[in-house]
C-alpha cells in the first residue's frame, strides 16, 4: 500500500478505494467499448468533504484525476488513458426536496436523469434534458459535457438547466453557488464555466437545476420522408404550425434495419422510405389533432403514424432511441457527433457514404440524431484496425468533410480524448490558446482528466 492509497483510504473508507483489477474493471473501460485502460485505483466518494479529501491527498502526490459519472460518455473522457485515479462520483446521489416556487432542485452530481425526472415529476415538475441513456447518465457528467438529447429544441441543453454549481478545483478549493438567482450580473460565470468543461477544471459535486412545467398530454408521429431536404421541409412546416413541438429527430433505413433486428421491432410501414422523422409535441391538451392537421398539409410526408397513449408513445420512440444500443450490439463503433447549419445537412449526408468509403470501404455508416439542431450521430461500424482501414482515418475524412461544411467536430458528446487531436478543426488558435490559460489558470499542475479536450 502506498501512501496515497492509505490517504485516499482515510478519506473515503476502505471499501470505497477499489485496487484489485476485478472490482477496477467495470470503471475502466467505456460503455462503447472503444476506450479502455488501467487506473491506478479506483475511489468512491460520498460528499463534496471527501472529494476535496481525495483531490488533496492526489495532489499532494501529484497524482493525476480522471472523473466518472454514469459511464455513459462516448468520447472517452470518462475512462483512464493509463495510472490516473478514478474518481467515481456514483455515490453523490443525494436529492434536496424540490423548491416548486423557484422551480429549482438541488441534487448530487451522481443523480441519474431517470431519478432527477422522477423526483421532479412527483412534485408537478419535470427536467427539460432528456436522452436514451437515462437510468445512467448522471447529473455530474451531463453537466461536464454540456449534454443536449431529445427536447433541446425546447428547452436547451445542460448548460441552459444549471442555476448552480458547487465543485472542487484541483487544489481542493470548493466553489459554491448555490443560490439560484434568476439575475445575478456580478462577474465571470464560472458555473458555465465549468459546464462543459470536461472535468478539465473542477470536478462537480452538487448542482442546482431549473425545471419546467410538467406536461401531461404528448403525441408523437413517426414520418417517412423521402430523404433528408424532405425531412428539413417536414421540420420547418412543424416549427412553423405547431407551437408544442418538443422533439424533431432523424434516422435512415440502414439503422431502422439494425433497431428492427435488435428489439424484433415490425416495419413501421409497408413501403421503405429515404429517412424517417420522430415529432413530438408536447402540452397540457392532447396535441394529437395538431400534428395530424400539420401532417395532412405537408408535401413532404409519404407516410406517418402517430400516438399519444404511454405504450404508443414508447413503441414510436423505440425506433429512435434504441439506435445506440443496436449499434453497439454490432460492433464497437467509431463514433462521431457532429452540428452543421441546416443548410449544409442534405450535403453532407449525400457526401458522407463516399468520404468513409474512400478510407475505410468495407465500413458501414449509421446516421441519426437530432434533426432540429443538425446534430448527426455518425456511427462508423467495421472501420477496422488494420493499417489500411484505421478508425483514425476515418475520423480524420468525417470531421474534415464536416468543417468544410462549417460544422463542429462535437455537438454534445463532447471532445474528450476521442477528438482533443482535432479541436483546431472547430476552434481558433487563439480561442485554444484562450483555453490552455484557462485551464493552467486553474490546474496549473494539469491534474484534472489530462489528455481530455486540449491535445497534449
Ligand atoms: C443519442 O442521441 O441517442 C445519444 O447522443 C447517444 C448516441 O449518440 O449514441
Ligand atoms: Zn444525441
Amino acid at each position: 500500500m502506498t501512501d496515497l492509497e492509505g490517504e485516499l483510504r482515510s478519506a473515503v473508507g476502505a471499501a470505497h478505494v477499489l485496487v484489485d483489477p476485478d472490482l477496477r474493471a467495470p470503471y475502466e473501460t467505456d460503455w462503447t467499448r472503444r476506450f479502455t485502460g488501467t487506473a491506478r485505483c479506483v475511489v468512491r466518494p460520498a460528499s463534496t468533504a471527501e472529494v476535496v479529501a481525495v483531490v488533496r491527498a492526489c495532489a499532494a502526490a501529484g497524482a493525476a484525476i480522471v472523473v466518472q459519472g454514469g459511464n455513459t460518455g462516448l468520447v472517452g473522457a470518462g475512462v483512464p488513458a493509463g495510472g490516473e485515479v478514478l474518481v467515481s462520483l456514483a455515490r453523490l446521489a443525494g436529492v434536496e426536496p424540490v423548491d416548486v416556487v423557484e422551480a429549482q432542485v438541488t441534487v448530487g452530481a451522481g443523480v441519474t436523469l431517470e431519478k432527477l425526472q422522477t423526483h421532479a415529476r412527483a412534485a408537478g415538475l419535470d427536467f427539460g434534458v432528456d436522452l436514451a441513456a437515462r437510468s445512467s447518465a448522471t447529473v455530474g457528467g451531463m453537466i461536464a459535457t454540456n449534454a443536449g438529447g431529445i427536447r433541446v429544441l425546447r428547452h436547451g441543453s445542460m448548460r441552459a438547466q444549471v442555476a448552480g454549481l458547487e465543485a472542487v478545483l484541483a487544489d481542493g478549493t470548493v466553489l459554491t453557488r448555490l443560490g439560484g438567482l434568476a439575475k445575478d450580473n456580478t462577474g465571470y460565470d464560472l458555473n458555465q464555466l465549468v459546464a462543459g468543461s470536461e472535468g478539465t477544471l473542477a470536478i462537480v459535486t452538487r448542482a442546482r437545476l431549473r425545471l419546467v412545467p410538467l406536461l401531461p398530454a404528448r403525441a408523437v408521429a413517426l414520418v417517412a420522408v423521402a430523404g433528408t431536404e424532405a425531412a428539413l421541409d417536414l421540420l420547418t412546416a412543424a416549427r412553423v404550425q405547431l407551437a408544442t413541438l418538443s422533439a424533431a429527430e432523424i434516422f435512415y433505413p440502414e439503422g431502422l434495419d439494425l433497431v428492427r433486428a435488435y428489439g424484433r421491432l415490425p416495419a413501421p410501414f409497408g413501403e421503405p422510405a429515404g429517412a424517417y422523422v420522430v415529432l413530438e409535441c408536447a402540452a397540457g391538451t392532447d396535441p394529437t389533432d395538431d400534428i395530424l392537421t400539420m401532417l395532412s398539409t405537408c408535401p413532404a410526408v409519404m407516410d406517418a403514424t402517430v400516438a399519444s397513449d404511454r405504450a404508443g408513445l414508447e413503441r414510436l420512440w423505440s425506433y429512435r432511441e434504441a439506435h445506440t444500443e443496436a449499434i453497439s450490439a454490432a460492433g464497437v463503433p467509431t463514433k462521431l457527433d457532429v452540428c452543421v447549419p441546416l443548410g449544409e445537412l442534405t450535403a453532407l449526408v449525400a457526401e458522407l457514404p463516399e468520404t468513409v468509403a474512400r478510407v475505410a470501404p468495407k465500413a458501414t455508416v449509421i446516421t441519426f440524431g437530432h434533426l432540429n439542431e443538425g446534430n448527426l450521430h455518425l456511427n462508423v461500424l467495421d472501420a477496422g484496425d488494420d493499417s489500411d482501414n484505421r478508425a483514425e482515418d476515418v475520423t480524420d475524412a468525417v470531421l474534415r468533410l464536416v468543417a468544410a461544411h462549417r460544422g463542429t467536430i462535437s455537438s454534445e458528446h463532447g471532445v474528450g480524448r476521442a477528438k482533443s487531436p482535432w479541436l483546431s478543426l472547430s476552434r481558433t488558435p487563439e480561442e485554444i490558446a484562450a483555453m490552455r490559460r484557462i485551464k493552467a489558470a486553474l490546474d496549473p499542475d494539469g491534474l484534472l482528466n489530462p489528455g481530455v479536450l486540449l491535445p497534449d
